[in-house]
């Protein structure tokens, strides 16, 4: 058997703690071989997991694996300008937009007090160098229902727990209304491209990617600036498409 690599990555992991609230737990796994987005299999090393009871069940909401850094990560590596994030989470895909020169202020849009509280006393946010702290508010809100009182660049989506859902471009289409971002990068829109492609029964390429991007009507950040991006979508959705 193959040792699977170690996972690193440039990004800003913060530090979290266990927790055990009304709703939500933090757990971190000391070692776990997790699948990617579009990686292999990958060792990671204290691995913080957030979840979330559902009636009897428990569920993972976010987590520090390569899944879940890798498939967020186009957006926090190319937001620009006064940016929008829809779920707060553990708070990893705000802190690592803000971290990006080209992000201006970050405002955080969550639902649930409970997470705000949890992100908080954890100080992730405090773990940033202190101007890159400065540009980060959080705001108690629906993200389908926020309207900001300033012209927005990006917008950053994920407030779902699938991955895939059939929903979500109309979701994101309201959020993107709401805010009017010019930009936009939401939590499994390979999928959305990649289900489109399916149904058209058209290989993954650069043109067919420009072609349902253009279909679905967002201005989504990924196919103009990753020349690999056609590559990435087929390799996610190999892994991770199901149906919506
Ligand atoms: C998958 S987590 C976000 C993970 C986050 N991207 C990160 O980097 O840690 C989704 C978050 O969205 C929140 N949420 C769900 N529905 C929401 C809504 N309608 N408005 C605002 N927040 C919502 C959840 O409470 C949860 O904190």
């Amino acid at each position: 058997m193959t040792v699977p690599e170690l996972y690193q990555t440039d990004l800003f992991r913060p530090t979290y703690r266990p927790y055990q609230g009304e709703r939500w737990e933090m757990r971190i796994a000391p070692m776990c071989i997790c699948g990617g987005y579009w990686s292999d299999a990958l060792l990671v090393l204290d691995m913080a997991a957030l979840m979330r009871w559902h009636g009897d069940e428990k569920r993972t909401w976010m987590s520090m694996t390569p899944m879940e850094i890798e498939s967020q990560e186009i957006g926090c590596r190319f937001a620009s300008g006064n940016t929008i994030v829809m779920g707060l989470g553990m708070g990893w895909a705000a802190a690592n937009a803000a971290l990006n020169p080209a992000v201006t202020e970050v405002t955080v849009v969550e639902f649930d007090p409970e997470v705000i509280g949890l992100v908080e006393s954890m100080g992730v946010f405090a773990q940033l160098p202190p101007e890159v702290t400065a540009k980060l508010r959080v705001l108690q809100g629906d993200a389908t229902a926020y309207v900001p009182d300033r012209p927005v660049e990006t917008l950053l989506a994920d407030i779902w727990l699938p991955l895939n859902g059939d929903d979500r471009i109309e979701q994101v289409k309201r959020m993107r209304a709401n805010t009017g971002a010019t930009r936009v990068y939401y939590w499994g829109q390979e999928m959305s491209i990649a289900r489109r492609a399916r149904t058209l029964g058209v290989e993954l390429d650069v043109s067919t990617v420009a072609r349902i991007v253009d279909e679905i009507g967002l201005p989504l950040i990924g196919p103009a600036e990753m020349a690999d991006y056609p590559e990435r979508v087929a390799r996610a959705a190999r892994r991770w498409l199901k149906d919506a």
